[in-house]
């Protein structure tokens, strides 16, 4: 059957693949077996890119590795808040965040973290508890599966826009198949770290780290979602 005929037998499954895929930030230590992995990454193969470049490049680490990796980039954190001054040394890839945050962003994003750390009952000001919360990504969030995304450098910016593309299908299809995810921008600024450690190249940019796996139910952390703006808010219609 080709692809313009092909029916989608479903489509509130695909609406509610994509409305309930949200950030899981505790997770299961059950293993994700490789085929089911290898599968999401199929189906996310077939996001769209300029000229069909598929800019995307993904390390899938488990096991020994993924703990490596955790133990790695945990420790360069710790050692980050003993010694400050550290922090210049580490370098993103390229800016996630803008340097100076505008409305009616600065409010969208201060709503995003005092509401998560209200559920997690963490005062402003308690550093400690702040620093552990981020602290949590470094151990993606206890998932078994740690994807790193590297993207070559000789690329221009709009690979990033497919990039997007292809990780929210990867995110999508996992949610699909009763997976949860949670994309990370936090090891961006430890690329010196992960790349040797992955193998990738310094032709390599580090794009982002996804946490792989089976939600944890019980975990208060999950019961956390986010709002999303009405249409109206970010849609001008034109005739
Ligand atoms: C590229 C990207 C990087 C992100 N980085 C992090 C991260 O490092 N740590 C984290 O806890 N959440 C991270 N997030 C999750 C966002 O905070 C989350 O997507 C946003 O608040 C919307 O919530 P939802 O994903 O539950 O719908 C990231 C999301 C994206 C798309």
């Amino acid at each position: 059957m080709s692809q313009l005929n092909a029916p989608i037998a479903d489509p509130d499954s695909v609406d509610a693949a994509i409305k309930n895929r949200y950030s899981v930030r505790a997770f299961l230590p059950t293993p994700v077996p490789r085929d089911l992995i290898e599968h999401i990454l199929r189906v996310a193969s077939r996001a769209p890119s300029g000229n069909n470049a598929q800019p995307w490049k993904v390390y899938v680490l488990q096991g020994a590795k993924r703990d490596e990796l955790v133990r790695l980039v945990s420790a360069a954190h710790e050692q980050q808040r003993a010694q400050p001054e550290l922090a210049a040394q580490l370098r993103s890839d390229y800016d996630y965040y803008p340097h100076q945050w505008v409305e009616p962003f600065l409010s969208r994003r201060r709503h995003n973290g005092w509401t998560l750390y209200d559920l997690l009952g963490i005062a402003k000001g308690d550093k400690e508890r702040m620093f552990a919360q981020h602290h949590r990504n470094f151990s993606l969030f206890g998932a078994p599966v740690g994807l790193m995304l590297t993207l070559h450098r000789s690329l221009a910016e709009g690979s990033l826009l497919d990039y997007g593309m292809f990780v929210q299908s990867l995110m999508v299809a996992a949610r699909a198949r009763g997976l949860h995810t949670c994309a990370q921008a936090a090891w961006a600024p430890y690329a010196s770290i992960v790349r040797p450690l992955i193998g990738a190249s310094d032709d390599e940019m580090l794009i982002c780290g996804i946490a792989l796996g089976h939600a944890d139910p019980h975990a208060p952390i999950n019961t956390y979602g986010t709002p999303r703006e009405p249409v109206e808010t970010f849609t001008r219609w034109l005739e």
